[in-house]
C-alpha cells in the first residue's frame, strides 16, 4: 500500500531526525555547543560524541583542559594519554570562544 509505506518512511525521517537530538535538558551553553560540535567535529568524531567516529574517538565527558589542548593546539594536557597514538587532528584557534560550549556540551551528554 502505497500510502501506508509514504506514512511508514515518514516516521522514520522523524526518527532519523531525532538521532543525536540531546532532548530539550541540555544547557544553552551545552546547546551552543551541540551546534559547534556538529559543525566543527564531526567530519571525524561521532554525531554522538559517546561514540567512536569515522576517524576520532569517543569524547564526551573531556576535561576542559583536554579539549582546550585538542582544539587550540592538536596536543594534549601534560601527563594525559589519548585514547588514539594518531596524529590526524588538526588545531582549530579559530574556536578558541567555543571552548567552553564544547566543554558544557560534552559534559552534559557523558554517560
Ligand atoms: C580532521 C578530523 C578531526 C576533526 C575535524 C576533529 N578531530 Fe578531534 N580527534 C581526531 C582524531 C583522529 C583524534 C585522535 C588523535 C589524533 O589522531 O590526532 C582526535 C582526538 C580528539 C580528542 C582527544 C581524545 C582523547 O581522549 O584522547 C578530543 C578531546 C578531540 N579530538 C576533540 C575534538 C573537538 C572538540 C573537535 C571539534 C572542535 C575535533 N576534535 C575535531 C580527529 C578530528
Amino acid at each position: 500500500m502505497k500510502v501506508r509505506n509514504a506514512a511508514a518512511g515518514l516516521g522514520m525521517m522523524a526518527s532519523l531526525a531525532g538521532c543525536g537530538e540531546q532532548g530539550p535538558q541540555l544547557s544553552e551553553p551545552a546547546q551552543r555547543g551541540r551546534s559547534t560540535y556538529v559543525a566543527n567535529c564531526t567530519a571525524c568524531h561521532a554525531m554522538d560524541p559517546t561514540r567512536t567516529g569515522s576517524l576520532g574517538p569517543d569524547i564526551a565527558g573531556s576535561s576542559r583542559e583536554l579539549i582546550e589542548a585538542r582544539v587550540m593546539r592538536a596536543q594534549y594536557p601534560p601527563g594525559y594519554t589519548p585514547k588514539r597514538a594518531s596524529v590526524a587532528m588538526v588545531a582549530l584557534p579559530h574556536l578558541a570562544d567555543r571552548i567552553d560550549d564544547l566543554y558544557a556540551y560534552l559534559s552534559e551528554v557523558a554517560p
